[in-house]
């Protein structure tokens, strides 16, 4: 049997760069979709020997088009593609009264419009084909309006949530499943990049189970969900949030 194939958008680094690995140690063949072309395609290499088993593309998430090519790409190289992970997502901070339009406009794009994109391409065609799996990748801010990551990309984040269950409304029938994930804050290097050290552990001393979340973790929830077996699984939230969301 020919191995299953998979995009993860955002796979340069951070959560994309995880789950990419992982799916590559489940057996897959891994595009690693990102605009950082340069980093995606050195952790390809050190993947897959000679790009048979993982290659980078170079994809905007903010462009249809730029979907469509890498769909197109893969269909080429491997022969189609079976599940697409719609991981690449950014924020900048600001206070919810000084988001300007721009910024705005911005956040959305990279963490709603990709969604959307990602979805109509990936899921025309997976429909077509009779089979296929996508997994966005929320935020538990898009539950609870988030806190350190601004107003505008939680909104997007909460639109991710609401177009998952509206495209596997669509696409059930068709045998296409779509779920989102939503993490709350894991141990990643844009975490702690972004979140000065003494806010960080504040903000861990606020998490129920005390620690931020694994992105290995996350990535064994979206190898699951995109297992053939995971037909029943469909227009669901997966919440990893160390028990943030009960709060
Ligand atoms: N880090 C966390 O704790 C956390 C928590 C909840 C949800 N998330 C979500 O997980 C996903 C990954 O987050 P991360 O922490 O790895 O972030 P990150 O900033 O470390 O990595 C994001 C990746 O997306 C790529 N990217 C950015 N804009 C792009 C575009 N327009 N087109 C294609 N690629 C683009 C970047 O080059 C980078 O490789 C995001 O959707 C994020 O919202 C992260």
């Amino acid at each position: 049997m020919s191995k299953r194939v998979v995009m993860v958008t955002g796979a340069a680094r951070g959560l994309g760069a995880v789950v990419a690995r992982r799916f590559h140690e489940a057996g897959y063949r891994v595009a690693l979709a990102d605009i950082a072309f340069d980093e995606a395609d050195s952790l390809a290499r050190s993947l897959g020997a000679g790009s048979e088993t993982a290659c980078a593309l170079r994809l905007d998430v903010t462009s249809k088009t730029d979907f469509e090519q890498a769909l197109n790409e893969l269909t080429r190289r491997w022969n189609g593609v079976d599940v697409l992970v719609n991981n690449a997502g950014a924020s900048k901070v600001v206070p919810v009264m000084e988001i300007t339009a721009e910024q705005f406009d911005q956040v959305i794009d990279i963490n709603l419009r990709s969604v959307l994109f990602g979805c109509q391409v990936f899921g025309r065609y997976f429909a077509d084909r009779g089979a296929g799996r996508i997994v966005n990748i929320a935020s538990l801010a898009g539950q609870n309006g988030g806190s350190a990551t601004g107003a505008h990309y939680a909104a997007a984040k909460g639109g991710a949530i609401t177009l998952t269950k509206v495209f596997a409304r669509d696409l059930a029938p068709r045998g296409v499943t779509v779920n989102a994930i939503s993490p709350g804050p894991m141990d990643l290097p844009i975490v702690h990049e972004s979140v000065p050290a003494e806010k960080l552990k504040a903000v861990i001393a606020g998490i129920p189970g005390g620690q931020l979340g694994s992105p290995s973790y996350v990535a064994d929830v979206a190898v699951l969900l995109a297992s053939p077996d995971a037909y029943f699984a469909n227009g669901a939230c997966w919440d990893v949030n160390g028990g943030l969301y009960m709060r």
